[in-house]
């Protein structure tokens, strides 16, 4: 039986069972962000794009409305890390608090409308997407958290240009290109014993 969900979001969602629902105009976007993020190990339930809507597997959490939240606590400062640099390097932004879900102790990166993105001062995607993960109370050394070793080597995997190219095809070419040449210059600042901290320079 479907549901609609009604938390003030900005458009239709439902449930139906075990599967969520949003009818969104360019659900292509949130189906290659979820891939790009599935390829790198960051929990993100995998997206389905069906021309005027997509489908997700259902996660059962619930969303991180305050950033001192118990649920905030409960996730690894590596995951955090982890999911953190899997936005980054995926120019994902629109990252507030509704849009990680926390199960288990596990966060679930949501809502990936505005991925692959390039801005002409790539601080402003620092902006945009270092809330609220980066607040990770009880980890004082939060800065120095490694980025996970196999992610690094993921980020190299010729496949996550696809997934680029896949979700940013509906925009011209010249701004598909712009897009292309943000995700390579964020690829050719990976580098291994990466933390946090070098995601986040401006904080
Ligand atoms: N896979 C999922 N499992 C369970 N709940 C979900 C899932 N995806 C989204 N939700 C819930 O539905 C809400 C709305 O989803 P989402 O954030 O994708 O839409 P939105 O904020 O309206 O999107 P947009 O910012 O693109 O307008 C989320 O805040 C979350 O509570
Ligand atoms: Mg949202």
């Amino acid at each position: 039986m479907r549901t609609e969900i009604k938390n003030g979001q900005r458009h239709k969602a439902f449930r139906d069972g075990d599967t969520f629902i949003k009818y969104t105009a360019h659900p292509h976007i949130e189906e290659a962000a979820s891939r790009f993020l599935g390829h790198l190990g960051v929990h993100a339930p995998a997206v389905t794009a069906h021309g005027d809507h997509l489908t997700a597997p259902w996660v059962a959490g619930k969303d991180l409305i305050q950033s001192d939240t118990k649920e905030l606590q409960s996730i690894s400062a590596s995951q955090a890390a982890h999911t953190l640099f899997g936005e980054w390097l995926g120019g994902i932004s629109d990252r507030h608090c509704g849009n990680y879900l926390v199960a288990d102790g596990t966060v679930h990166s949501i809502d990936h409308g505005e991925a692959f993105r390039s801005y002409p001062d790539e601080s402003d995607l620092y902006t945009a997407m270092i809330h609220p993960l980066r607040h990770k109370p009880g980890h004082p050394g939060f800065w120095t958290t490694p980025i996970p070793a196999h992610a690094l080597e993921a980020a190299h995997d010729p496949v996550l240009e696809e997934y680029v190219k896949a979700g940013t095809a509906h925009l011209s070419e010249a701004s598909a290109s712009a897009c292309m040449a943000a995700f390579r210059d964020r690829l050719d600042q990976v580098h291994p014993q990466m933390t946090v901290g070098h995601l986040l320079p401006t904080v």
